[in-house]
């Protein structure tokens, strides 16, 4: 070997370069948990994707996110989603959107997308809209929109929507993400399964712990329709 220096820096290079591309991917679901045995998997970052020469033009349509979501209920709010179970042609592809759909005084709840930035578009009706960011600054960001306006909910944070106009008020929003993952603070919090040890609550939110065993036997609604797409 002339030069064994030249050849080891090639050989450091290259392993830098290659850790450099390696990464490991975001994940797409909650968790997944190793298996040895593939029978009882069910998907791995994503899904399964189908033989191309079995891919139609239908994978990647869905059509009915002109019919309203139904607001009857008791945040009189509903999320109607366009994620990968509901549009196959998304897996892999980083992005998916919802209809939102909300009554007078209808709320969707303060909640986070653990796996996406949102952007929400206003087409009719008034919304106070908002985000909290990290601790421990925690500085509200809020505005209220008017139709033809559009937000910001960057990945992670908790948001909300409120209907504070006097008719019904809809949105489109897209988000980064095939598989969002929406979590309700309250529903997490309340109504978990099985229900968190009071004491945590009552001294996370100071509050007595008969007022949170009051919290916890309450109906916790959750505003995500998944019934079956609308044709
Ligand atoms: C909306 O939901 C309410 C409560 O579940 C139900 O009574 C009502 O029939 C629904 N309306 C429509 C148009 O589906």
């Amino acid at each position: 070997m002339k030069n064994p220096g030249f050849v080891l820096s090639i050989i450091v290079l290259a392993l830098a370069f290659s850790s450099a591309l390696a990464y490991d991917p975001d994940p797409l679901q909650d968790f997944c948990v190793a298996i040895d045995e593939p029978k009882n998997a069910v998907f791995v970052n994503g899904k399964f994707c189908k033989n191309p020469k079995l891919v139609n033009t239908n994978d990647f349509f869905l059509s009915g996110l002109n019919i309203p979501g139904n607001t009857s209920n008791p945040i009189g709010s509903t999320v109607t989603p366009v994620f990968v179970d509901q549009l196959p042609g998304l897996n892999t592809m980083g992005i998916s959107m919802v209809r939102i759909d909300y009554g007078i005084n209808g709320l969707n709840p303060p909640h986070t997308h653990p796996r996406a930035t949102e952007i929400l578009h206003l087409l009719e009706g008034i919304l106070y809209v908002g985000f909290v960011n990290s601790n421990p600054e925690n500085r509200l960001f809020a505005k209220v929109l008017k139709p033809g306006e559009v937000f910001v909910f960057p990945k992670g944070m908790i948001h909300f929507q409120l209907n504070i106009g006097k008719t019904n008020a809809v949105a489109i929003a897209a988000l980064s993400s095939q598989n969002p993952g929406i979590i309700t603070i309250a529903n997490a919090l309340f109504n978990s399964k099985p229900p968190i040890y009071p004491n945590v609550l009552a001294k996370a939110f100071q509050l007595d712990g008969l007022v949170v065993e009051g919290l916890q036997k309450k109906f916790w609604y959750d505003n995500l329709d998944l019934s079956p797409k609308r044709q």
